[in-house]
């Protein structure tokens, strides 16, 4: 598989004009969701290569990452004559860079793909690392492959678009690369100051105050990434270590799954930030993580994130949601462990008892 590239952007129009200008094309095609066409479509629409772009734009939102979207986008680029000389810019948030990338894989058996996420999850996660996939059957990525970007170009300048909620659904999974790769790229994650990105100050000290966090925020983006191109690079089909990627999320999935059952969805990175708190205690109990580091991130989890409502007669439910996590193997449930912050234990056996544990442990963490 090859590798791409990421460009931690200062100037995404001249960097965007450099790259496309570097290559030889017949067709650029760009999509976008009628969010990011709307919201963040202008912001490029000047550069020079994008003159004559053709756009496909679909709906917003993981429900619309369907089939019948993805048959939409082949037919807009048959019909638009693309060939395998032609270039798919992906312009969204990470359903619109899963289904570009799987629209790219597989049109004519592969054309080249760009990603410019334009949310904080799509740009420390599924933007980066070349997984790409609908949701089918019900199930979410059902349908997929492997097939990495050419060039990912990130610009936090999009993120000060988003809303705290969204902001911190991506922030979970900054929280994760911490915990999985070292204290040095945790720590700061754990002190910066989320409140002045968010909090109503006056405007006179706003600007200056917030282009220092934006420069911090840049770099806190760029450590979690190269977190992530590591583990991809040294695994990139996820035969072992890239598992550690999945840190969060065996518990995570199933909190989301129970959410959209109840018809109370949660974000994605606010199940996960859920499911992290559990997997730190399985982790503690199965692998020794220690436990002065657990209550850290608990305490900071409980201060920056809702709670996730459930009780005992959900634990079932959950469990048999746990079950169907589809990178299972051979019918157990596969977690992921930490023995300590970046000792990444994969493959890890767990029995029903401890994880129906770690549920209690997350209500009486949260008081509920
Ligand atoms: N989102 C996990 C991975 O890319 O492997």
């Amino acid at each position: 598989m090859e590798e791409q590239r990421v460009v931690i952007c200062t100037d995404l129009k001249s960097e965007l004009q450099k790259f496309l200008s570097s290559l030889t094309y017949n067709k650029l095609f760009v999509l976008t969701d009628n969010n990011t066409l709307e919201k963040c479509f202008p912001i490029l629409q000047d550069v020079p290569a994008m003159q004559n772009a053709t756009l496909i734009t679909v709906k917003a939102g993981d429900t619309y990452k369907s089939v019948e979207q993805l048959s939409f986008i082949w037919s807009r680029l048959s019909n638009e004559g693309a060939s395998r000389d032609s270039i798919l810019l992906n312009l969204g948030g990470g359903m619109i860079t899963d289904m570009g990338g799987f629209a790219g894989a597989t049109f004519k058996r592969g054309i080249r793909t760009i990603n410019v996420p334009t949310t904080l999850m799509a740009s420390v996660d599924a933007a980066v690392g070349g997984k790409t996939g609908i949701n089918f059957n019900g199930l979410k990525n059902e349908i997929g492959s492997f097939y990495p970007p050419l060039c990912v170009f990130v610009d936090s300048q999009f993120l000060q678009t988003l809303d705290k909620d969204n902001f911190l659904s991506g922030y979970a999974e900054m929280i994760k690369h911490g915990l999985i790769s070292s204290e040095k790229v945790l720590t700061p994650l754990l002190q910066f100051d989320l409140n002045a990105l968010f909090s109503n100050v006056h405007k006179a000290t706003i600007n200056s105050q917030l282009s220092i966090v934006n420069d911090q925020l840049t770099e806190l983006v760029a450590q979690s990434i190269a977190v992530k191109e590591h583990i991809v690079a040294e695994d990139p089909k996820e035969k072992g270590i890239r598992k550690a990627l999945n840190f969060g999320h065996t518990i995570g999935h199933a909190f989301e799954s129970l959410s959209f059952i109840k018809n109370a969805p949660l974000l994605h990175g606010h199940a996960v930030a859920a499911g992290i708190i559990c997997e730190l205690y399985l982790s503690y109990k199965e692998v020794h993580f220690p436990m002065d580091k657990l209550s850290q991130i608990v305490y900071y989890i409980k201060e920056n994130y809702p709670l996730f409502y459930f009780d005992c007669n959900d634990y079932e439910r959950l469990y048999e949601l746990m079950t169907h996590d589809k990178k299972n193997e051979g019918g157990v449930i596969n977690f992921t462990l930490l023995a300590n912050v970046g000792d990444v234990r994969i493959n890890q056996d767990v029995s029903k008892d401890k994880i129906l544990a770690s549920l209690d442990f997350y209500r009486e963490s949260f008081g509920i």
